[in-house]
């Protein structure tokens, strides 16, 4: 079984390499390529996983390469974590919205439009190539924005692009946790898009227990969410949020936090991930060590806009789990081992209220024929109205990428329900394109 990681040169490539290592399974995966774009960054991965490797029983081969085409020829499973435009670019997808007053995030609000813009052609090249000298590939795309990435992919690949994140895992996770029950026995409901979605039931020995987590404000205030959203409001919501929607039901607390800390989340990672690829390039024996410390400084500043001052992470949050979700999704196709798992895939008729081709984040059941929805909760009022007004700007994002018009580009982020004028959007638009060469380079037309 081959792997393809694009973005092989990436921070968080050891922790899918981490979990080939720990699975001795038949048809496991024995051969990984790392393919980048930075010969660099290639070279230090290759070193860690090494070095991550010592000790354990049969590790699968690793190569790199900077070729896409040799790197997908032959591949069972591509996984995609690409970062176009760096970290310079998630640093001026936060900026720029900033300097407008409106959200500056990586994923959400006109940052993860921005960011969007700029991945999506290079996604629809990747899905191209895919098709051209890995027809039957499956590709597990972690690329931000998951949601709108995957939507693109899918216009190529179809379903054979499946989107994964680990934050409704965690939140899962956290929840079960919350009640005393085994999280890996209990079964999560949950609906809505990537970092956009609602935990609606928590299955334990076939009951629904999470009216009775909702209903303890002591239990919820043990899980992130609960400290994040305050048990009064997930009791009015009657679900609890995705960690994400911190960004839409405390706009303003969000903005005045980054806008009060001393760097934004992109700026920290852009100093945290130099310093760590100068350092395993100087010190190349203590590469793995340098690698952990910084993985575990990451975690713990997760998010840390969104907790009080001081707040420590709980020490099993900082596990993530994206790994373990790609790992599963690929264990369920290649030996045809049912798993369920929550996905993002394409609607049909699975969310009513959202276009048949958006792509949505719900619970599957996986076999070698792929994720199918099963057991979706529903979708109404006004958490599908917010669905559907972000799913919109996926939708024209999309087209706007593909068709490289900045007045599609506009209309996204105008479109946009954290940005709070069309005035701002062409602002938006143009500190962009200004800041960010990936982005200028797609769009054709001055107008905006
Ligand atoms: C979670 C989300 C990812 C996101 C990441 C950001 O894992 O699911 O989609 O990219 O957080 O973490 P970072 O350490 O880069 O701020
Ligand atoms: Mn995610």
């Amino acid at each position: 079984m081959k792997l393809t990681i694009l973005g092989g040169g990436g921070f968080r490539v050891p922790l899918v390499h981490g979990a080939l290592l720990a699975d001795q399974g038949e048809g496991r995966i024995t051969e990984v390529v790392l393919h980048d774009v930075d010969t660099g960054r290639l070279a230090v991965m290759e070193n860690v996983l090494a070095q991550q490797a010592a000790g354990h029983d049969a590790p699968p081969r690793v190569t790199a390469t900077t070729s896409l085409t040799a790197a997908l020829e032959g591949a069972d499973f591509v996984f995609s974590a690409i970062r176009v435009g760096g970290l310079a670019g998630r640093v001026a997808d936060e900026q720029v919205a900033l300097s407008c007053g409106v959200l500056g995030q990586e994923t959400t609000g006109p940052g993860g439009v921005a960011y969007g813009l700029r991945t999506v052609p290079v996604a629809i090249e990747i899905a191209e190539r895919m098709a051209d000298v890995a027809p039957s590939a499956w590709c597990i795309n972690f690329t931000n924005p998951a949601g709108m990435v995957t939507q693109a992919m899918q216009q190529v690949l179809g379903d054979r692009v499946v989107g994964i994140c680990d934050s409704p895992v965690g939140l899962g996770r956290r929840a079960a946790a919350a009640l005393g029950a085994d999280p890996a026995a209990s079964g999560i409901s949950y609906v809505g898009l990537n970092h956009l979605g609602w935990l609606r039931r928590l299955d334990v020995d076939g009951a629904d227990r999470l009216p009775e987590l909702i209903g303890d404000p002591d239990a919820l205030l043990r899980t992130e969410e609960g400290r994040l959203f305050g048990p009064a409001w997930i009791q009015d919501l009657g679900a609890i949020p995705n960690e994400y929607l911190y960004y839409y039901y405390f706009t303003r607390e969000a903005i005045a936090s980054i806008r009060g800390s001393a760097r934004t989340r992109g700026e920290f990672l852009l100093d945290q991930q130099q310093a760590f690829y100068a350092a395993a390039r100087q010190q190349p024996g203590a590469a793995y060590a340098g690698w952990v410390r910084a993985r575990r400084e990451r975690e713990e500043t997760y998010l840390a806009e969104a907790r009080a001052e001081g707040e420590a992470r709980a020490e099993e949050d900082l596990a993530g789990g994206y790994e373990g979700v790609a790992l599963a999704l690929m264990r369920a196709i290649a030996q045809d081992a049912p798993a369920s798992l929550i996905l993002n895939v394409r609607n049909g008729s699975t969310v009513p209220g959202l276009p048949a081709d958006a792509v949505v984040e719900v619970p599957c059941l996986v076999d070698s024929a792929g994720p199918r929805p099963v057991g979706v909760p529903d979708l109404t009022g006004a958490e599908l109205g917010l669905a559907q007004q972000v799913k919109a700007v996926d939708e024209v994002a999309i087209a706007a990428a593909r068709s490289g018009s900045a007045r599609l580009a506009t209309k996204a982020l105008a479109l946009h329900p954290l940005v709070d004028s069309v005035t701002t959007a062409r602002v938006l638009l143009e500190g962009y394109r200004a800041r960010i060469p990936e982005l200028a380079r797609i769009l054709s037309d001055r107008t905006v």
